[in-house]
This record gives structure tokens, sequence and C-alpha cells, in this order.
């Protein structure tokens, strides 16, 4: 069985990405449960810079192979915003509800509400050796949170074809289609190929 370290306080992230990788023999844990209480501040511009930076930080501080996913939505008619600041949008003062209610208050009258999802994970090995795979879902912003499941923008994230929310899909249905979920089938592929 071999662990990975997911640099991230987020248990929903640690679930989503066991329900995948489990299957393989991998074993994704918290860093608080190898005693790692580190907060890798995100000073890159990109999804990319970020999932390296938290990855590596904690591979280097566990000496542990690290594994750490950014991940945001970008919108269109924001010009990719919110992105790399996600998490942050509209300050630290908010939580999930307060970012999507914003979201949906900074929506642009009359301009297509076209948005994806995308999650770049990295995983960083004490040799050297660096992992990366991104994974993308197209959405639409709603007019209105539906649906109670998930975290984050997850009410009002819509997927047309569905004609639901990500909030109101099965932990199953949304990994089936997520941009998290799709990063993490394209990881396995390179895990195992690494692995071989
Ligand atoms: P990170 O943890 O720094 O990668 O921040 C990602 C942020 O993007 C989260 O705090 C959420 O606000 C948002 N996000 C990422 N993935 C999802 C998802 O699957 N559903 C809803 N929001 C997400």
């Amino acid at each position: 069985m071999m662990k990975l370290v997911l640099a991230s306080r987020n248990q929903k992230k640690m679930k989503e990405m066991n329900d995948i990788l489990s299957g393989m023999g991998v074993e994704v844990c918290l860093q608080a449960d190898v005693g790692i209480d580190i907060d890798v501040e995100e000073t890159g511009t990109t999804f990319e810079e970020n999932s390296r930076l938290k990855a590596q930080t904690v591979m280097e501080a566990s000496g542990l192979p690290a594994i750490a996913d950014d991940s945001g939505l970008c919108v269109d008619a924001l010009n990719g915003a919110p992105g790399v600041y996600s998490a942050r949008y509209g300050g630290e003062g908010l939580d999930d509800a307060g970012r999507y209610r914003m979201l949906l208050a900074n929506m642009p009258k009359g301009q297509p509400r076209t948005a994806k999802f995308v999650s770049v994970i990295t995983c960083c090995f004490p040799n050297g050796n660096v992992l990366t795979a991104r994974g993308e879902c197209p959405g639409t912003i709603a007019f209105a949170p539906m649906g109670e499941g998930g975290f984050g923008y997850d009410p009002v994230f819509f997927l047309p074809k569905l004609k639901k929310t990500f909030a109101q899909l099965t932990a199953e249905e949304k990994n089936a289609i997520s941009h998290r979920g799709r990063a993490l089938e394209a990881f396995q592929a390179k895990l195992e190929e690494y692995l071989k």
C-alpha cells in the first residue's frame, strides 16, 4: 500500500481522491495525519504553479510522497475569475455560501454564463520525480443556488446536460464527470505507469 500525503486540510478532497485511487492500492491521508501543520502560501498565478508549490512543500516537510490539487472555477464573462483565487474570492471573511452569492451578484447581465472547473494535480516524490495531471469540467453559472451536496461553488455550478448543479449529484456522479475526477483519472494512469 503506497501512502500519499495530501497537502490540504480539506477532508472532502481527500475522500474524493481515495474514492478514485484506493482501487489501485494507494492511500491518501491528510497532512495533519502525519503531523504536518503548514499553510502553503499560494503565490503562483496558475493552477500548475500552486499545485506544485503545495506538493513540493509537504513532500519536503514529511519526507513522503505528497500530492496536491489546486483547483478553481473560471467564469468566461469574468475573464476567468475567480480562477486561482476561488478559495479567497471576496476576501477572508466569507464562507462558501458568501463566496457563491458574491459570484452570482458579480455575474454581468445579458452575457453567456459559461464556466469551467479546473483541477491540476501534482505529486512530488522524495527522489525528485514529479507527476502532474489536469482535468476540466465545463458548465454554466446557475441563477440561484440549488442542492445541498459537495462544497465550495457546487450549488451554483450547473450542468446543462444533466439539468442539475454539482451540489445535486451524488459523490459518485460528481466524481465521474468533475474536473478533479478527470484529473485524478489522468493522474492514476501516470502513476500506474510510473510504478511499473
Ligand atoms: P484550493 O483548495 O486552493 O485548490 O482552492 C480551490 C477552491 O476552488 C475551493 O475553495 C473552492 O472554492 C473551489 N473549488 C474547487 N473544486 C471545487 C469543487 O469541486 N466544487 C466546488 N468548488 C470547488
